[in-house]
């Protein structure tokens, strides 16, 4: 198996342009806060970063799907995909030196993230890993898939497609959330349809069961389900008469069994596995390929992920516990 038939972008030589020292973290402070989910079970925030100026700042740009590490001294290293801003035709960030990441509190480096006040410091290295094949895109129909926090590293998608609509066909959103309060960015959902996008959202549960003021919310009259089911339908109901499988690429990120099922239904549509990418997730250190943390098979998926071909991932997700 040839790691480099991962992704294309991998050829690409801006594809991962800057950063000739790896591994030194770069001053950054934070700009903007926006609480996200304030619920018993997520905590879910997005940041604002901005590069102290010098020459990596100047030169930083980040394609739709990679990821930075974080440093927050004393506490340690993460690796968080970019959640925007918009981007330009070439798909690089428009602002140099500046994105967004959405982040959940889940343990000890996302915790002391969270406590982080405008204008307090961190370290900053990246952008890392292979990015969404923007590329590939233009002038297809663009089925994206998404469960959860797995919303954010497709946002820079759609603000891309956005900035240049009559690149791409028929857009769709098929997006999964446990709840009606975890529907991660619920405040743009409506704009992403003004721009021509068709959402659907469904939901595990019409109400968290680990929160108790669930109740005090609108009820939810959507579909409540898997992203699988909404993906199913459209072949069972046959209420997506202009779906055309040969020109379609379908972009996942979530859980890893919702991409392995989403990959599968969107097979049995008729979409071929090499149409068809996820964004995978393992444990990272390093970032950039050297202490093996992230080894997946063949690949190490900082540098030969996260986003994958199904192609090459459909017989590693079919492999036990690797
Ligand atoms: C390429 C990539 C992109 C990512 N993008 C985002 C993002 O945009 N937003 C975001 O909130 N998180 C993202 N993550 C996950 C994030 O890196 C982890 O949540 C973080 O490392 C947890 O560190 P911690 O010190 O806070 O928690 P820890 O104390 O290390 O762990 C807390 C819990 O989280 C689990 N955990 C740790 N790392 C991961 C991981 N990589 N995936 C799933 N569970 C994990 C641990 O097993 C443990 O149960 C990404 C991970 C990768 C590899
Ligand atoms: S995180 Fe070190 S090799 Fe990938």
């Amino acid at each position: 198996m040839n790691p480099t038939r991962a992704n294309p972008w991998l050829e690409d030589p801006n594809a991962n342009p800057i950063d000739p020292d790896p591994w030194h973290p770069h001053r950054a402070t934070i700009g903007r806060i926006d609480r996200e989910l304030d619920t018993p079970s997520s905590s879910v925030f997005t940041l604002e970063i901005l590069l102290e100026p010098s020459p990596y700042a100047d030169a930083y740009r980040f394609s739709p799907g990679q990821f930075n590490m974080l440093l927050l001294p004393g506490s340690g290293e993460v690796a968080i995909s970019h959640s925007g801003p918009p981007t330009d035709r070439s798909f690089k960030t428009l602002q140099p030196g500046s994105f967004l990441h959405t982040i959940r509190a889940v343990g000890r480096v996302t915790d002391a993230l969270e406590q982080l006040q405008v204008g307090d410091s961190l370290g900053v290295r990246g952008p890392y890993g292979t990015p969404w094949p923007m590329p590939l895109l233009i002038g297809q129909d663009v089925l994206l898939l998404s469960g959860g926090l797995g919303m954010a590293p497709l946002r820079p998608v759609l603000y891309a497609i956005q900035n240049h609509r009559d690149d791409f066909g028929r857009v769709d959103l098929l997006y999964g959330s446990r709840s009606p309060e975890t529907i991660l960015y619920a405040a743009e959902l409506d704009t992403w349809r003004r721009w021509g996008i068709g959402v659907e959202t469904i939901v595990d549960h019409a109400q968290d069961p680990l929160n108790e003021n669930s109740q005090d919310t609108a009820p939810w009259v959507g579909p409540i389900g898997n992203v699988t089911q909404l993906l199913d339908r459209r072949e069972s109901l046959g209420d997506y008469p202009d779906f055309r499988p040969e020109r379609t690429q379908v972009l996942v990120c979530g859980p890893e069994i919702m991409m392995h099922r989403c990959a599968q239904s969107a097979r049995k549509l008729g979409i071929p596995a090499q149409a068809i990418w996820l964004s995978m997730e393992r444990n990272m250190q390093c970032g950039v390929g050297y202490c093996g943390h992230c080894q997946w098979g063949p690949l190490f998926l900082c540098k030969d992920g996260p986003v994958v071909s199904y192609d090459l991932a459909q017989t590693l997700l079919e492999i036990k516990d690797l």
